[in-house]
């Protein structure tokens, strides 16, 4: 990785926060100190990633991210230890690994796995002062993929750029008791054959003109139904979605439109750990109203409780609060990634 020219962040004597209002966190942009970057160009492998100071891209007007959407996300997060301040990332090569897969459905080239975790590290130690410290949140890092040479034609750029910046965030959604999620039945997040089972950036922003429209009547957020029957769950905009009946935890099974979560995955395992039977599955929208629970996860929204669904003017109530599951697993989770629970599974990394 090469280095800026810039001051270093993490050389002796910089404070070790930033000028932050730690208290008010949520999940919004605050730039950063430093960006990783890197290039590939007609077939080549990337570049050795550089530090740069954080600051707006050039890039053609022409591109295919900009004309066709030829591009991709990840979302990772790194906490601050409260024993030894040591810094913890949470399965970053899943991150990487989805990415590749992403790339290759987008025809685009992608770092690799290294690269990728390696650009991420770095990122995070160049924006050190930036952590939140512990209990306080994270810092988001937002890894991007992008076509950025110039083609009319649609077809796949020969040029690609690799971007990983940061920003500290707190929670996604306003401590409250829980989510208020509204059924969209006229618009879809995913198609069969579609892109809803990787992290592209067309993904996001349809789902934007439904939550906004449900938001303005006091919902939440959306959740979505599949788009060839109008019958299961799928997603909600940004995360997944579980059900807990009695001792059976039910999700979305990963069909080719669900978005394999990383977080999703890692309570499917906590879910087993503790003894519930988790059934990945399709999963009819009526199967959701007599649930003891449902929660959404995602690296943005960890574990987050819905405390009501309303279908077809018809609302349906879930336990909330601390004696819930999704509580419990929302405890695990955070427990494991921010170092005050061992993790015995090996999914953080120390940096
Ligand atoms: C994440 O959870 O990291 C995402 O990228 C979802 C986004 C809607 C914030």
């Amino acid at each position: 990785m090469q280095k800026s020219t810039e001051p270093d962040p993490r050389s002796d004597g910089v404070e070790k926060y930033a000028d932050v209002n730690w208290d008010e966190l949520g999940f919004s942009f605050t730039p950063t100190d430093f960006m990783c970057m890197m290039r590939c160009c007609g077939g080549e492998n990337f570049s050795q990633g550089a530090l740069v100071p954080f600051r707006n891209i050039e890039l053609s007007p022409c591109s295919t991210v900009l004309q066709y959407g030829q591009g991709l996300i990840e979302g990772l997060k790194a906490y601050r230890k409260e024993d030894d301040g040591s810094i913890l990332l949470f399965r970053p090569e899943e991150n990487a690994l989805r990415m590749k897969m992403g790339a290759e459905r987008m025809c685009m080239q992608s770092p690799s796995v290294e690269q990728f975790v390696d650009a991420v590290k770095q990122t995070i130690l160049a924006n050190k002062r930036w952590i939140p410290p512990p209990g306080k949140g994270a810092l988001y890092l937002r890894p991007t993929l992008m076509g950025s040479s110039s083609v009319l034609g649609l077809r796949a750029a020969t040029e690609y750029t690799f971007l990983v910046f940061a920003s500290p965030v707190g929670n996604y959604q306003k401590a409250g008791t829980g989510l208020n999620l509204v059924v969209e039945e006229k618009f879809h997040r995913a198609i069969p054959g579609g892109t809803g089972d990787i992290k592209a950036v067309v993904n996001y922003s349809p789902t934007i003109k439904a939550a906004g429209a449900a938001r303005a009547k006091g919902f939440s957020d959306v959740l979505f139904l599949d788009s060839l029957t109008g019958k299961y769950i799928e997603e909600v905009s940004g995360c997944n979605i579980f059900m807990l009946k009695g001792n059976i935890l039910s999700t979305p099974a990963t069909n080719g439109n669900i978005l394999p979560g990383i977080t999703r995955k890692s309570i499917i395992e906590l879910a087993k750990d503790f003894g519930y039977q988790v059934e990945e599955r399709d999963i009819p929208v009526e199967d959701v109203f007599d649930a003891n629970e449902v929660f959404c996860t995602g690296t943005a929204v960890g574990v987050t409780p819905v405390a009501s669904i309303t279908y077809q003017d018809k609302r349906f109530e879930y336990r909330t609060g601390e004696e819930t599951v999704s509580f419990k697993l929302h405890v695990a989770l955070t427990g494991i990634q921010s170092g005050s629970i061992e993790d015995k599974k090996g999914w953080t990394v120390k940096i």
